[in-house]
């Protein structure tokens, strides 16, 4: 399962903690030197004018991208509005004022291409998806070929109300919703009893309610560490979070040797290289589609339908 988690969906019902829970992964993922691209999907009220407010956004709406007669990564570089002063973290959202008339309708092969391209663009790809999947393309694209889909779940009946609505939508094996990582979300003390683990199948992942993270939220400082004790669960289950499903094998220190407290002296010394910021990123790899190629390329395995996760 943590092999080759390079995009992952965060998915949940309505104030689910979605966009929150995707801002930290990202910006745990930036404290180990990745870029990441958030991608926002909601444009009923847009990700980016929540987190960012004062910074401009005119001429960066993912609709306008969506809606182009075909995305490069050019493109999707000139949107990505660069997350503060965090120089790893981007995010590509509807702009301020956007609603689903603004642009046109796109269909499903757009989304494919925009979420193909992206992974050619940043280290990891973190897509906070629209809890209403059935009337955002994007959100259901992303639910069918990310690697993993994060599945939000908090513990009230309002959360087990939209599960028993969403979860048949998503019973086609192209979404291999019985993967979804469960993860309980906004536990306050004394509600994970053990009975809403059991509605909801399990759960692999506990992210606690933090006072501190609402404040941030409504002070526009999510991008903030957090300091508070009650955050202390919350920022190790992250960093589980990142550690097994994205970073997986890289985080696995190597055995230590006698010299190795030496090793790490001279390396002291050396001056650290410093790695370019995502606001001046050279995508990855130049990424040109080329339609007439046929069998293996990720594209022909997702526009035949099998998704992106085998
Ligand atoms: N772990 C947490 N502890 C305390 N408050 C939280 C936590 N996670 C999220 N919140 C708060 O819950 C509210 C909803 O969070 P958020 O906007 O991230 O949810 P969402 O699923 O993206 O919502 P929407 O469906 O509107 O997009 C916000 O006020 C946020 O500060
Ligand atoms: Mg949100």
């Amino acid at each position: 399962m943590s092999d080759n988690i390079q995009m992952l969906t965060v998915w949940g019902g309505p104030c689910s903690s979605k966009t929150t829970t995707a801002l930290k992964l990202a910006l745990e993922l930036a404290s180990h030197k990745k870029n990441v691209i958030i991608l926002m999907c909601d444009f009923t009220a847009p990700a980016p004018q929540t987190l960012l407010p004062s910074a401009p956004t005119k001429g960066k709406s993912l609709g306008e991208l969506l809606s182009l007669p075909s995305i490069s990564q050019e493109e999707i570089l000139r949107r990505c509005i660069p997350l503060g002063k965090n120089d790893y973290v981007s995010l590509l959202g509807y702009q301020k004022g956007d609603n689903a008339f603004t642009y046109a309708q796109y269909a499903k092969e757009r989304a494919i291409d925009l979420l193909t391209l992206l992974r050619h663009t940043a280290d990891y790809i973190i897509i906070d998806c629209d809890s209403a999947f059935s009337s955002d393309v994007l959100s259901a694209v992303a639910l069918e070929t990310a690697d993993a889909v994060l599945r939000l779940c908090v513990c009230d009946l309002k959360s087990l109300s939209y599960f028993a609505s969403a979860l048949p939508l998503l019973s086609a094996n192209r979404f291999a919703s019985a993967r979804h990582i469960k993860t309980l979300a906004m536990v306050k003390p004394g509600q994970d009893n053990g009975e809403y683990q059991n509605a909801f199948g399990g759960a692999a992942y506990s992210l606690p309610f933090v006072p501190e993270l609402e404040e941030q939220f409504y002070s526009a400082r999510l991008m903030d560490e957090l300091c508070s004790k009650p955050a202390i669960a919350y920022n190790a289950a992250i960093r589980d979070i990142v550690n097994n499903l994205l970073l997986g094998a890289e985080v696995i220190a190597p055995p230590k040797k006698a010299w190795s407290f030496l090793a790490k002296k001279k390396l002291e010394k050396e001056k650290p290289t410093q790695e370019p910021p995502l606001r001046s990123i050279r995508p990855l790899m130049t990424f040109k589609p080329n339609p007439e190629k046929k069998g293996g390329g990720i594209f022909d395995k997702l526009r035949g339908g099998k998704g992106g996760r085998s």
